[in-house]
């Protein structure tokens, strides 16, 4: 029993490793490029690095997983949105389909630049919760889905390594109060109902530092 079970996680890693390495290959990247160069560079910079913390760092986002945040923004006939914000709603509304895979392939190709956490205070027990959760409230580690170093597991967990600690901490937030509802089985909508508002700091710093 052992040996299937060992067998078939070995086929699953191989094939989301193909799709993770495919994913870049699907979109036009100079294409992306213009698009990013544009509008977008004035929050999330040319590159993707975001220097504003409250704007979130696109370089080196998995494609397939950037393609689906603008698609899941996009405000189609006046229906609520799965992932909802006044500011990137405008953005994709002037995208297509093809401009969205263009610029997710561009960004990640881009390299991110390290990130850093805003109070110091809070790495150690945010590192505590991140690699072991927190058993008294059915919290469970982050680094089971989104890997130990925090670069996820595409294309169905995110990289979130190195991330402005505002944003990941207003993301948080914003799967507690619905606004947004993207994860697959509501996942992290579950996951942040049990956190504590200092556990979701915490661990946001924490974050910032992983790389
Ligand atoms: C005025 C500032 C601004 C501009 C211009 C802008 N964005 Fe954003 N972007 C944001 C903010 C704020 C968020 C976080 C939204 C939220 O609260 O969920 C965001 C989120 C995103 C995300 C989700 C990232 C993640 O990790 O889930 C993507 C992808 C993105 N933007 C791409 C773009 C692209 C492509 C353009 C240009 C077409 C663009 N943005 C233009 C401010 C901006
Ligand atoms: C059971 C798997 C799972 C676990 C455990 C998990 N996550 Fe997630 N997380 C997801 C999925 C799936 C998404 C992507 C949702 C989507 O498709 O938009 C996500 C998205 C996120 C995002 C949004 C990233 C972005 O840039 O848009 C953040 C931040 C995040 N998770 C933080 C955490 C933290 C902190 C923990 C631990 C307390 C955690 N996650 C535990 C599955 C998980």
């Amino acid at each position: 029993m052992k040996f299937i079970g060992t067998t078939v996680a070995a086929i699953a890693l191989t094939f989301s490793g193909l799709a993770f390495a495919e994913s870049p290959a699907t979109g036009d990247i100079e294409k992306g490029k213009e698009i990013a160069s544009g509008v977008c560079a004035g929050c999330h910079n040319v590159d993707g690095n975001s220097a504003i913390p409250i704007y979130p760092i696109l370089a080196g986002q998995e494609a397939g997983y950037t393609a689906k945040q603008l698609n899941d923004f996009k405000v189609v006939d006046g229906e609520e949105t799965k992932r909802s914000s006044e500011i990137m709603a405008p953005m994709v509304a002037m995208l297509s389909a093809d401009d969205m895979t263009n610029v997710a392939a561009y960004y990640a190709q881009q390299t991110p630049k390290a990130g850093v956490a805003s109070d110091e205070s809070l790495l150690e027990e945010g590192k505590r919760l991140y690699q072991g959760g927190n058993l008294e409230d059915d919290i469970p580690a982050c680094s089971s889905c989104h890997s130990p170093n925090g670069q996820g597991i595409p294309p169905h967990y995110p990289r979130i390594d190195g991330q402005h600690p505002g944003y990941t901490f207003s993301q948080l937030h914003a799967f507690r109060q619905g606004t947004r509802k993207n994860d697959t089985n509501d996942a992290m909508q579950m996951i942040v109902s049990r956190m504590s508002e200092h556990e979701m700091k915490a661990v946001s710093e924490y974050i910032a530092t992983l790389r």
